[in-house]
């Protein structure tokens, strides 16, 4: 870790990269990956970050956040830990994995639910409801595909007792069945249409989701009786009752990054969050709103942010206006992270540098510049590599990893980035 004593100055490419955040050393849980999500993080950044600020800084916090939780990688490492754990999202997928995630389901009472679910799906005739779908959805599937999964969706919520953990089990396991039995090009990251793709029967897939599920719950060997307590929102928003947090460990969206809304538009839809799944950007980091007035916010970035978007500006101007947006919500998401921590509190943020049509958007520098406007006393840094883009350093036009050079580059570098309230 370097602690950075002139930010203007501090050149963030000459970080050296620090083999300790590379890696973890045990193998990561199953229950990380009973859901895709995309820009998950690896389940040791929790441990590391936590072995990190017991030796370094001696702190050995009871209670940690993570302010964009996602997928609950840090929810799930913290009941691990037996530390309490508060955490938010905007995105509601994202919280229903999360609380899926981090409890521990008696088997034999998985198994149960399980059986009467096949049961019922077997026994009970499919209605044709294709008709009335959401648009959206009949992009998605044929009738009979559609009509195989309304019907699973039904025999779920009969079957399970309402506000249970084991629906929320259930309906996680229903989500991560939508992508494979749709048209969506598989593991692409953006919303295509595969038209040869032949999708996944539903029973099929949901058997092979159950028993994947069954096995990550069978894993695990300990969980702590510790309050996991997560909620769907803007960690932005002010109404939330946040109770006073010793860490965060959190990784902010990245700014010109694809839209999270986009990908979760089968399982919002599905499961009801939203009618048009354009509404989820509302309120996401970096969305633009339309009272949104760029002269006059323009003043409110900060030193790092102005120099950026001041270069963008030359080249795209959109483009300029959006990165500004990002660089404003994250200089509240470092204030509202100060305001929310105790006296001796630690941030830790793991972000990522972007570029534009040639311009390095320094995510790291604006947001270290940040978190020292917001009051942190220290501030430092080190660098880690990321494992899966080592050898695939771009993105093609799919949002698909390619080591051709025509792609979007995608750094295949990441920071890691420590405030501290008071030292
Ligand atoms: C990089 S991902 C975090 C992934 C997470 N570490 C994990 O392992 O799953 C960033 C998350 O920020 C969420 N997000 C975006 N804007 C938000 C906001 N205003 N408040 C809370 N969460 C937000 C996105 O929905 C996304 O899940």
């Amino acid at each position: 870790m370097i602690t950075i004593s002139n930010i203007r100055q501090f050149n963030f490419e000459s970080v050296p990269i620090d083999p300790f955040w590379n890696t973890g050393v045990q193998k990561e849980q199953k229950m990380h990956r009973i859901h895709a999500y995309p820009a998950k993080f690896p389940a040791f950044i929790t441990t590391k970050a936590l072995e990190y600020t017991q030796n370094s800084i001696g702190l050995q916090p009871e209670r940690i956040a993570d302010i964009f939780c996602g997928c609950g990688t840090t929810a799930f490492e913290a009941k691990r830990n037996s530390i309490d754990f508060w955490g938010c999202d905007i995105n509601s997928v994202a919280t229903l994995i999360a609380k899926a995630k981090s409890r521990k389901y008696q088997s034999g009472r998985i198994q149960n639910y399980f059986n009467k679910i096949v049961t019922a799906y077997d026994e009970t005739s499919i209605a044709d409801t294709y008709d009335h779908a959401p648009e959206r959805l009949k992009y998605w599937y044929s009738q009979k595909q559609y009509n195989q999964l309304a019907h699973l969706k039904t025999i779920i919520l009969k079957n399970t007792p309402a506000n249970s953990d084991y629906r929320l089990f259930f309906l996680c396991a229903f989500s991560n069945i939508l992508k494979p039995t749709s048209k969506w090009l598989t593991k692409s990251i953006k919303p295509q249409v595969d038209p040869d793709k032949r999708p996944a029967k539903v029973v099929d897939v949901l058997k092979k989701q159950y028993q994947f599920m069954l096995k990550a719950n069978e894993e695990i060997e300990y969980l702590g009786d510790t309050i996991t307590d997560i909620v769907t929102g803007s960690f932005l928003d002010d109404s939330w009752d946040i109770p006073a947090i010793d860490m965060i460990i959190t990784s902010p969206p990245y700014v010109t990054s694809y839209e999270y809304a986009d990908l979760h538009q089968l399982s919002s839809l599905w499961l009801e969050y939203v009618d048009d799944y354009r509404d989820l950007r509302n309120g996401t980091i970096g969305s633009l709103h339309h009272d949104y007035n760029f002269n006059k916010e323009l003043k409110r970035l900060n030193s790092t942010g102005l120099k950026i978007v001041t270069h963008l500006l030359d080249q795209h101007k959109s483009k300029a206006r959006s990165v500004a947006k990002y660089f404003l919500d994250m200089q509240s998401v470092a204030q509202k992270s100060f305001s929310i921590l105790n006296k001796k509190g630690v941030a830790l943020f793991v972000i990522g540098n972007t570029e534009y049509k040639n311009v390095r958007i320094d995510n790291a520098k604006h947001l270290s510049e940040a978190l020292f406007e917001a009051g942190f006393a220290e501030v430092s840094v080190t660098k880690r590599k990321i494992s899966n883009k080592i050898l695939t350093p771009y993105r093609d036009k799919r949002g698909k990893f390619t080591s051709n050079s025509n792609g979007r580059k995608v750094y295949s570098e990441e920071f890691i980035i420590i405030g501290r309230k008071n030292i």
